[in-house]
């Protein structure tokens, strides 16, 4: 999975597949998950260790990352990132912020999401979009409009407070090109100008990421 391609010059992206090997983490991160089971912590490290690297890489060797009240990771002033781990996979993507505004990445298992959880989850026109896909393609593409969702929210949560639920925020895929858009209502009841977001879709993962230009 070439996950480069979501990455746009200036950021940095770190991922790592989870074959259990030692995570060596600071004391002032392994105490934010201290009491969490053992799946937990070892996500946890998992993302974080994809974090701390690309943080070394962007000169910041070491720095503790730690957790806001909203759950966001706190990284070092002049810098944006996200983090987002799931089944023995975890990455992280960070930038200087007077490149980017904002990052959010986002994996999940491909297919995860059925026709239940897709009615809570997508609009009509993305429901009627997925209905039109091959039965082959269809279950990846749900998860990768959930994913481009939870991405935009790890963007916009730490930039905004309050979200838009999952019902008002559509995304469109550009087929065959790893883009896609999400937009979201304005204040006029009209829509935002869409943000464009990359996507990739291999090794039964879907990986999609934004970054906001500063
Ligand atoms: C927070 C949330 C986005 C995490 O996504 P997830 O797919 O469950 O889990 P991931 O592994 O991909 O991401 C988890 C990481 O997200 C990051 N995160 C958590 N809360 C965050 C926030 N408010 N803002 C930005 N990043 C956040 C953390 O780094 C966390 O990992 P860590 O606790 O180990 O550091 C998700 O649980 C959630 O609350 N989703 C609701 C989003 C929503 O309402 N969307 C509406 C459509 S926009």
């Amino acid at each position: 999975m070439d996950l480069e391609a979501l990455a746009p010059p200036g950021s940095v992206l770190v991922a790592l597949a989870d074959h259990g090997q030692p995570l060596d983490l600071p004391p002032g991160e392994t105490q934010l998950v201290a009491g969490s089971v053992e799946k937990r912590r070892r996500d946890f490290a998992l993302g974080r260790t994809c974090a701390r690297a690309a943080l070394a890489r962007l000169g910041h060797d070491s720095w503790v990352l730690g957790r806001a009240p909203s759950g966001a990771p706190l990284w070092p002033d002049g810098i944006v990132g996200s983090i987002t781990h799931t089944k023995a996979f975890a990455a992280a993507m960070a930038a200087p912020a007077d490149r980017f505004r904002a990052i959010g990445i986002d994996a999940e298992c491909s297919g995860g999401v059925d026709d239940r959880l897709g009615r809570r989850l997508f609009t009509d026109g993305e429901r009627a979009w997925l209905s039109g896909q091959g039965d082959a393609l269809r279950p990846a593409l749900a998860t990768l409009l959930f994913s481009a969702k939870e991405a935009y929210f790890k963007a916009f949560h730490p930039l905004e407070g309050r979200m838009p639920d999952f019902r008002q925020v559509e995304v469109e895929v550009v087929p065959g090109t790893g883009v896609f858009s999400v937009r979201q209502p304005d204040a006029r009841d009209g829509w935002a100008a869409p943000v464009p977001g990359r996507f990739v879709i291999g090794d039964g993962l879907v990986v999609t990421a934004l970054c906001l230009e500063a």
